[in-house]
C-alpha cells in the first residue's frame, strides 16, 4: 500500500499584479517525507507556503491537508489540523522572555499531532539549548538561537506537518548542520517536514527528495543527486533558462 498522502495542491495559482508568484503548482507531499524545496530568489517559495498554511489565499486551485480540503480554510483552522510554520523572517516575540513565547503556541491549540508532538517539542528544546522556563527576552538571544527558537515555537503545537522557510538563514555552518541532524532526527519518528533552503549542503544533508520552483512553477524534482546534476536546474540559477 501506498504511504497516504500529507499535503497536497491542485493546479494553484496566485498573481500579484503583472507578477506570476504560482502557475498551476501540483504538489504532493506524503507522510514522513522530509521534502527539501529550492528556487531562485523571487521563485514563488515563500508564496506558496503562506498559501499552504492560509496566511494568503490561492487565486484559484486547491489545497488539501490530510485529505481535508483546506483551500479556504482560516490559517488558525490549519494550525489545529496540525500545519506547523515558520517564516523566511524571525516571528518570535521579541519583547517576549523565552518562556512566554514557547507557552503562546500551547495555549490555543489542540492540534491532530499525536503523543509524539510532546516528545519532538521535549527534544527539541533539549538540543537546541532552549529552557521553557528562561526568562530571557527574545531580543536579547544570538540570531542561532532565535531560529532555533521559531523551529521550537512550532513543535510547540504538536504539528503532523512542519513547514519551514529558510531555518538556517544566516547560521554558521556548524549550526547549520546542527539544524539538518535535528531535523532528520524528527524526520525520523515519523513528523513530515517541508523546508525551503538555499544552502545546498543542508539540502543534500537532509533530503530525500528535492522540488525546484522557478518563475512561480515547479521546474523539477527529483532525487538530490538528479537535481544537482541537472544542466536545466543549474541554467535557473545562473539566470539562462
Ligand atoms: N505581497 C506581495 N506583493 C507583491 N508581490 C509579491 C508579494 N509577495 C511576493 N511577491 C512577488 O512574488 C514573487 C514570488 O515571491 P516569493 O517571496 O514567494 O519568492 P521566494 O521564492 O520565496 O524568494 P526568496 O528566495 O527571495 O525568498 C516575487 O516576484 C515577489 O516579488
Ligand atoms: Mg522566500
Amino acid at each position: 500500500m501506498e504511504t497516504p498522502i500529507i499535503l497536497e495542491t491542485c493546479s494553484l495559482n496566485k498573481r500579484f499584479g503583472g507578477v506570476t508568484a504560482a502557475e498551476n503548482i501540483n504538489f504532493k507531499v506524503r507522510v514522513g517525507e522530509l521534502r527539501c524545496m529550492i528556487g531562485p530568489n523571487g521563485a514563488g517559495k515563500s508564496t506558496l507556503f503562506s498559501m499552504l498554511c492560509g496566511i494568503q489565499g490561492a487565486d484559484s486551485g486547491q489545497i488539501f491537508i490530510a485529505g481535508r480540503e483546506v483551500t479556504r480554510m482560516q490559517a488558525f483552522r490549519r494550525v489545529k489540523l496540525g500545519v506547523g510554520l515558520t517564516f523566511q523572517t524571525n516571528r518570535a516575540f521579541h519583547e517576549l522572555s523565552v518562556r512566554e513565547n514557547l507557552a503562546i503556541p500551547r495555549a490555543p491549540v489542540k492540534s491532530a499531532g499525536s503523543e509524539a508532538g510532546a516528545a519532538r517539542f521535549a527534544y527539541a528544546l533539549e538540543v537546541f539549548g532552549l529552557d521553557p522556563k528562561d526568562e530571557t527576552r527574545a531580543a536579547e538571544l544570538s540570531h542561532n538561537q532565535l531560529q532555533w527558537l521559531e523551529i521550537a515555537m512550532v513543535l510547540a503545537a504538536h504539528p503532523i506537518l512542519v513547514l519551514l522557510d529558510e531555518p538556517t538563514a544566516g547560521l554558521a555552518s556548524d549550526e547549520t548542520s546542527r539544524t539538518a541532524a535535528v531535523l532528520k532526527h524528527l524526520n525520523s519518528t515519523g513528523l513530515t517536514i517541508v523546508v525551503v533552503e538555499h544552502d545546498m549542503a543542508f539540502v543534500k544533508e537532509v533530503a530525500q527528495t528535492v522540488t525546484v520552483l522557478h518563475q512561480g512553477q515547479i521546474f523539477a524534482e527529483g532525487t538530490v543527486a538528479e537535481i544537482t546534476s541537472s544542466e536545466q536546474v543549474k541554467s535557473i540559477y545562473l539566470g539562462r533558462a
